[in-house]
């Protein structure tokens, strides 16, 4: 199983608050890797970083074998131009390209705009009209609600349709790992179930990498192969995910059990 997803010992800071602190976490091609944590624990932070959204203090990311995100301090930077640069690695946009898409939290869709001018947002980076009408065509027969809905404002629809826009519009650019922010965020537990499905099918079908981030930790352990456990901005805990089910701290803090 090759490793497509690499980051290496990061460390996030905002002002004098330590976000993330000397994280190391690895997602292998073709797998469904979820991180649970509690509020503020720093998920959030994490996947921010990764496509280049928060700069880096320490450590380094790495895609398919490029370095796309590297802290202020790494070797090179020693000029005085290079310390005054806010970030170093890829920009946002040239990580997208390199076939990793968000689904952010809270979904932040278009809300004035239609479903199908939302998903040509998420099509920003591909020049050809007719392969963007076929990836909107792949993604009303994938959620066929959004088809029925296409011309509709976003804002009319229901938070589980929202969420599916959301993902669908992260996968118009055709991402090789998709990273999913609390999916399953303030909605009824059938509406998660199904978007869990599309996210199974996602990985199966289409054989995109998934990273996904939840507070509902039993959802997000049961769909995935591995889990991370973070804690003030640290992993504490990383095994299997039927281990983790098992494991008697993961079920105590996050299980309820
Ligand atoms: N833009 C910011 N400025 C300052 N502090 C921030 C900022 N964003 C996050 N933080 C702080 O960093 C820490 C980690 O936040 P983050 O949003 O990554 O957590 P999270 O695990 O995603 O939480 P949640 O489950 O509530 O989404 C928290 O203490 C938070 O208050
Ligand atoms: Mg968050």
């Amino acid at each position: 199983m090759s490793e497509l997803l690499s980051i290496e010992d990061i460390s996030v800071t905002y002002g004098n608050i330590k976000a993330l602190r000397n994280v190391s976490m690895h997602v292998n091609q073709g797998d469904i890797v979820c991180l649970i944590g509690a509020n503020g624990s720093g998920k959030s932070t994490l996947l921010k970083a990764i496509v280049g959204q928060e700069p880096l203090v320490e450590g380094s990311i790495t895609f398919d074998g490029e370095e796309i995100c590297q802290s202020r301090n790494a070797a090179g930077s020693g000029s005085k131009w290079g310390r005054m640069k806010s970030r170093k690695g890829l920009t946002t946009d040239l990580i997208a390209s390199r076939g990793i898409a968000l689904v952010p939290e809270g979904r932040r869709v278009f809300a004035d705009m239609s479903v199908e001018e939302n998903l040509d947002m998420g099509a920003f980076m591909v020049r050809d009209k007719a392969l963007i009408a076929e990836r909107k065509e792949a993604m009303y027969d994938f959620f066929p609600i959004l088809g029925a809905r296409r011309r509709q404002k976003t804002r009319s629809l229901s938070g589980g349709e929202q969420q599916m826009m959301a993902i669908a519009r992260a996968l118009m650019s055709a991402p090789r790992l998709i990273l999913l922010d609390e999916p399953g965020l303030g909605l009824a537990p059938l509406v998660i179930s199904d978007i869990f499905e599309k996210i199974d099918l996602i990985n199966k079908q289409d054989n995109v990498t998934v990273f996904l981030v939840e507070q509902n930790a039993r959802m997000a352990l049961k769909a995935s192969k591995e889990g991370y456990v973070m804690e003030n901005g640290r992993i504490v805990l990383h095994d299997a995910s039927a281990s983790l089910l098992e494991n008697e701290k993961v079920r105590a803090a996050y299980l309820g059990e």
